[in-house]
Formats: structure tokens, C-alpha cells, sequence
């Protein structure tokens, strides 16, 4: 199978590029800007119909999320409009779609984790443009899944963890908030589970039925216990003082639970989902390695 991966040099897509090795069964495209834009109608269709391309993984995405409520119209254009148009040209191909979405679609009002079945009611820009890419795909008719994830970092990319690692190492002490609670996703197991579900390694074929599903680690945390894991499982001798989310004031409001019920990926695509802390000391190694 042919598999186009969009967005590719981000979190999610450098992750997929690293394990791609391990699948026999697909052969992966790594494309991102400026060689391949989902918003260039024309030249993703040219794309993938003279590629033959069978499959995507949409990693492409525009998640500034403070930057959003500022230029809406690009967070709109890419993943709202970007969205739309991998539809349509997978829809000329008969293609597959494995397309990434995220907890922020949720207002974060819930205090027990978020079913696939919840309401949305997205709180910022960035939200609103993702829950629009959703929909896009939800309307269509190609065979798609997909996947709302949660905190995603990596040892690639900018995220939380990188961060906390380089300010751990040059401040005496660091302020984060205690009163937003999630799950960290690390992208490699996402990464894993998206090429899991493409390939024969799952059992459950990608249709049309039952598309829309939950991925992150296991576990629930906020991010001031994250920082002090990091820092714990780093030997990094920072103190991470709990401060509230209205001490941190920031362009987009964040929902304040975002946990998401996994029950639906696990049973029908039998995947196993690592606890988030054991995830974050895999990846806290790899960034060591690579340095
Ligand atoms: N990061 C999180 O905490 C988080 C949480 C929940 C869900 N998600 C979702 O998970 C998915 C993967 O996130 P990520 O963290 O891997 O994102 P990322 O690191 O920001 O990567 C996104 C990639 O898409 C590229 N891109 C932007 N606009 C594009 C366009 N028009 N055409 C093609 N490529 C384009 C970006 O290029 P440039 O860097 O040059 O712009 C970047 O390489 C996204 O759908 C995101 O919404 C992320």
C-alpha cells in the first residue's frame, strides 16, 4: 500500500518516518511544506492520482494555538480547507484517510474522560478549525478514521517536555500550572498505532463505520505532575512550583479536563497503549541519546 504522510517534518510525522522501516506491507511518501501544501488544491490532486497514492496520514496541521486567535484565517485554511481538499482527492482515488484531530474540539466542562460520543463545543480558534477538518471527513464518503489526540510531544519538534528539559537546566525553579488536567501522548505510539491500523498488523480494516476515535497514553495527569516528572525522571534539580491556570494568562483558553476515553481504539483495533510516565521516560532516554 502507498501511503502519502502530509505534514511530514512535524511531531507525528518525523515519528512515522522513524518506525516506517518496520512495515513491509507500506510504503511510505514524506512530504510537508513547501514541496507538498494541502492547501494547493491542484497540485494535491496531481499528487496523489500520479502517485497512486492508496492511502494518507494527515499529519499536516497549523497548531499554533495561541497564534490561531490571532490569524484565523490561516489556522481555517489549513485545517479546515487543507482537510476538504485531501478529501476530495482521495475521493478521486478511492483512497484511505488516517486523519488527526484533537481534545481541543472539547470545552474541557467534563470531569470524568471524553467518549467519542461527547459533545463538542471547542473554546478557541484552533479548536473550531479542527472540528472543522473533522467534519470534512466525517461527510465524506472515503474510508477514514479519525484520531483526536491529547499533549503530543516528541523528541523531535518544539513541545512541553523539550521545554521543560532546557528551562529545567537554567532556572532555580519554574511556575506551572496544577488545575489543567490530560493525558500526554507521546507520538511515537501514536505514530505506531496509525501505521499499526494501515497495515495488516491490525485486524480491523479502516471503513467508514464507527470513524471517529480517541488516542492517547494511559493515565491522567496535570501539567505542573508532568514537569515534575520530567524533571524527576531527567535527575534535573528544578523546583516546579503549582501555579493556576488564571496566573498564566495566555491568548487561547485551554480546556481545563481533556482526558480521552480510549475504550473504542483499544477494543476494535486491539491496540496497547503504554502509560503516559513510562512513554515520557522512553522518550526523556532518546532525547539524551540524540544529544
Ligand atoms: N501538538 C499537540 O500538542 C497536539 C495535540 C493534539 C492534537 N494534535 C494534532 O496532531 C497532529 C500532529 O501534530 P504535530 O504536533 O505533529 O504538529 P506539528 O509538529 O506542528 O507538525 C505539523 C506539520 O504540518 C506542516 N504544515 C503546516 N501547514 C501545512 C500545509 N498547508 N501543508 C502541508 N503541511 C503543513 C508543518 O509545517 P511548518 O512547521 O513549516 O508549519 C509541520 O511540519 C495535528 O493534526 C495536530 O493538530 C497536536
Amino acid at each position: 500500500m502507498k501511503v502519502l504522510i502530509t505534514g511530514s517534518n512535524g511531531q507525528l510525522g518525523s515519528e512515522i518516518k522513524e518506525l516506517e522501516s518496520d512495515y513491509d506491507t507500506l510504503e511510505c511518501i514524506f512530504k510537508d511544506l513547501p514541496e507538498l501544501d494541502i492547501c494547493d488544491t491542484e497540485l494535491l490532486n496531481r499528487f496523489i492520482i500520479e502517485n497512486d497514492i492508496d492511502a494518507v496520514i494527515n499529519c499536516a496541521a497549523y497548531t499554533a494555538v495561541d497564534q490561531a486567535e490571532e490569524n484565523p484565517e490561516i489556522a481555517e485554511q489549513v485545517n479546515a480547507k487543507g482537510v476538504l481538499n485531501l478529501v476530495n482527492a482521495l475521493e478521486i482515488v478511492n483512497g484511505k484517510l488516517i486523519h488527526i484531530s484533537t481534545d481541543y474540539v472539547f470545552d474541557g466542562n467534563h470531569s470524568h474522560p471524553y467518549k467519542e460520543s461527547d459533545q463538542v463545543s471547542p473554546i478557541g480558534v484552533y479548536g473550531e478549525t479542527k472540528r472543522a477538518g473533522e467534519i470534512a471527513v466525517m461527510n465524506s464518503s472515503i474510508d477514514a478514521v479519525v484520531i483526536r489526540t491529547s499533549w503530543l510531544y516528541s523528541a523531535n519538534g518544539n513541545n512541553f517536555v523539550k521545554s521543560m528539559l532546557r528551562l529545567g537546566n537554567k532556572k532555580e525553579s519554574l511556575n506551572i500550572v496544577f488545575d489543567q488536567k490530560g493525558t500526554p501522548t507521546y507520538a511515537k505510539d501514536l505514530a505506531k498505532t496509525c501505521l499499526d491500523i494501515l497495515s495488516d498488523k491490525s485486524s480491523t480494516r479502516i471503513s467508514k463505520k464507527g470513524s471517529l476515535y480517541h488516542y492517547s497514553n494511559e493515565g491522567v495527569t496535570s501539567w505542573y505532575d508532568f514537569a515534575r516528572a520530567i524533571m524527576e525522571i531527567s535527575n534535573i534539580d528544578c523546583k516546579v512550583i503549582p501555579i493556576e491556570t488564571k496566573d498564566y494568562p495566555t491568548q487561547a483558553v485551554r480546556p481545563l479536563y481533556s482526558v480521552l476515553d480510549k475504550s473504542k481504539i483499544t477494543s476494535d483495533f486491539k491496540v496497547t497503549i503504554p502509560h503516559w510516565r513510562d512513554s515520557l521516560t522512553n522518550c526523556i532516554k532518546k532525547i539524551n541519546h540524540n544529544s
